[in-house]
């Protein structure tokens, strides 16, 4: 690889020879940059058309670039698209490709651009393609969730604090939590797309170009809301794979607190829900496993998902304006994440759908604990005017009896209860039922089943 003739054709004008392999190897990024071979190529149809509108090229050089370049996008999804370390990235193999196709014009394509530009604007337009795939899956995930809420709107479950049962809660209340998290990662993945829509064609190498290019009209052959404004910060930025990298991560790190709730309810000691065999494993020496593995691998991908984004922060800090090979190592980061999103997200919807609340043992569960010890400080405070704090204290000398006696709150006699506070009557055990316990919930946002439906309607009407 040391003579002339194999120096680069794009700039071998200035070199005596061809790249050392170890360069070449280091060098190259087309076996994972291929993956932006279809933004690539459209972009590069937008910037022909613009230029020969522009009188820059002649509308035919233009209609023999856009039809080559539809020809390469074929041969590269039909797979016969033969790709070469030697041309480095897919700007270049397409490019290449293109000029086997059309001949001389194809070398007209690149006026008034740069890799730098081409590269950060291809690859900004795969990202905006992986948000909205990313909405896409979050939303099949919630009307998952949603599903569930509506079927389990008054089931009563234990709800937890520090993983010790605290207070009754209805399925439905905690299916729709999950929901309002959701939301919010589908909110900051709208908000990344809105500010990251600004195209950077035009900027070239980093600063501008001194041809009469239209860059409105490239824009808004590409869907981007306006051009960028400034060239040198146009080819040096990553923030939009930063900001899909942070908002993946939040949102991985939702995924992998509710896997991990399903790895709990799922075993034999919680049996709060069935998981379906689609979406479970088995053992290849205990006959009697079943495995949650899509849960246990959803809460572990926000490794490479956080991952990712730290080396990318760690690639981008301290580099200089503005271009920077460094700059390479940014995809294969985001395009490990955004397949690990895709991935645990359907995964989660496909769960949610396929599982089973186990309605007895969830009751049962919600019950124990003294659930509604909460419940009867409440009572005491309402029926007798007792102060809180007071009542706090007679509640705990109540669960320290019951838990004494090896029984719930609900099975002390009234004798029992009034040998320790002698003004509560036999109303009080109206409040320490599980389903009274969520009914009497109503504060907004709190669980009580009526709430519960009425979120549900609210979301449905806001996903259409
Ligand atoms: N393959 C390069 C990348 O991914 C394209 C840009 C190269 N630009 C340059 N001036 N060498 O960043």
């Amino acid at each position: 690889m040391s003579d002339k003739s194999s120096s680069n054709a794009m700039w071998g004008g200035r070199f005596a020879s061809g790249p050392d392999a170890i360069m070449e190897a280091i060098n190259a990024s087309i076996d994972f940059d291929k993956r932006m071979a279809r933004q690539d190529i459209e972009a590069s149809r937008a910037h022909a058309a613009m230029l020969a509108k522009q009188g820059i090229i002649t509308d035919s050089d233009a209609k023999a670039i856009r039809e080559g370049l539809l020809t390469v996008l074929s041969e590269i999804e039909n797979g016969t698209f033969k790709f070469s370390k030697a041309l480095e990235d897919i700007h270049m193999n397409v490019e290449s490709r293109l000029k086997e196709i059309i001949g001389e014009p194809a070398g007209r394509l690149h006026t008034g651009r740069s890799r730098n530009d081409q590269v950060a604007n291809d690859f900004k337009m795969w990202v905006r393609d992986q948000l909205d795939a990313a909405i896409g899956g979050i939303d099949a995930l919630t009307a998952a969730l949603l599903d569930q809420a509506e079927a389990g709107a008054d089931m009563v479950m234990p709800g937890f604090t520090h993983l010790q049962v605290a207070q009754p809660v209805t399925w439905g209340h905690h299916m729709l939590a999950y929901v309002e998290m959701f939301a919010r990662d589908k909110s900051r993945m709208q908000d990344a797309r809105k500010r990251m829509n600004e195209c950077v064609l035009g900027a070239a190498a980093l600063a501008g170009t001194s041809f009469p290019l239209d860059r409105d009209m490239t824009a808004e052959a590409l869907g981007f809301d306006r051009p960028s404004a400034n060239s040198l910060d146009s080819v040096s930025d990553r923030d939009f794979a930063l900001e899909f990298l942070s908002a993946a991560s939040i949102c991985a790190t939702h995924l992998s607190r509710f896997a991990e709730e399903l790895v709990i309810w799922s075993t034999v000691q919680f049996k709060f829900v069935t998981l379906s065999d689609r979406f479970s494993t088995g053992s290849s020496i205990m006959p009697q496993k079943k495995n949650p593995d899509a849960a246990e691998l959803i809460r572990a991908k926000v490794a490479r998902i956080n991952g990712s984004l730290v080396g990318l922060l760690t690639v981008m800090k301290g580099l200089p304006l503005a271009y920077s090979k460094d700059m390479q190592e940014d995809k294969e980061q985001v395009f490990d994440a955004a397949d690990s999103l895709m991935l645990a997200l359907a995964a989660m919807a496909g769960m949610v759908a396929d599982m089973t609340p186990n309605k007895p043992e969830l009751e049962i569960a919600a019950a124990t604990g003294f659930s509604t010890a909460t419940d009867l400080a409440d009572w005491l405070v309402r029926a007798l005017n007792m102060p809180f704090r007071d009542a706090h204290h007679v509640t705990g000398t109540l669960v320290k009896m019951a838990e004494d006696g090896n029984c719930d709150l609900p099975d002390l006699t009234l004798a029992q209860m009034q040998s320790v506070c002698p003004e509560i009557t036999e109303a009080v055990f109206d409040v320490l039922g599980v389903h009274n316990s969520v009914n009497s919930r109503t504060s907004y946002g709190g669980t009580a089943p009526a709430n519960v439906r009425a979120q549900i309607k609210r979301w449905r009407e806001e996903l259409g």
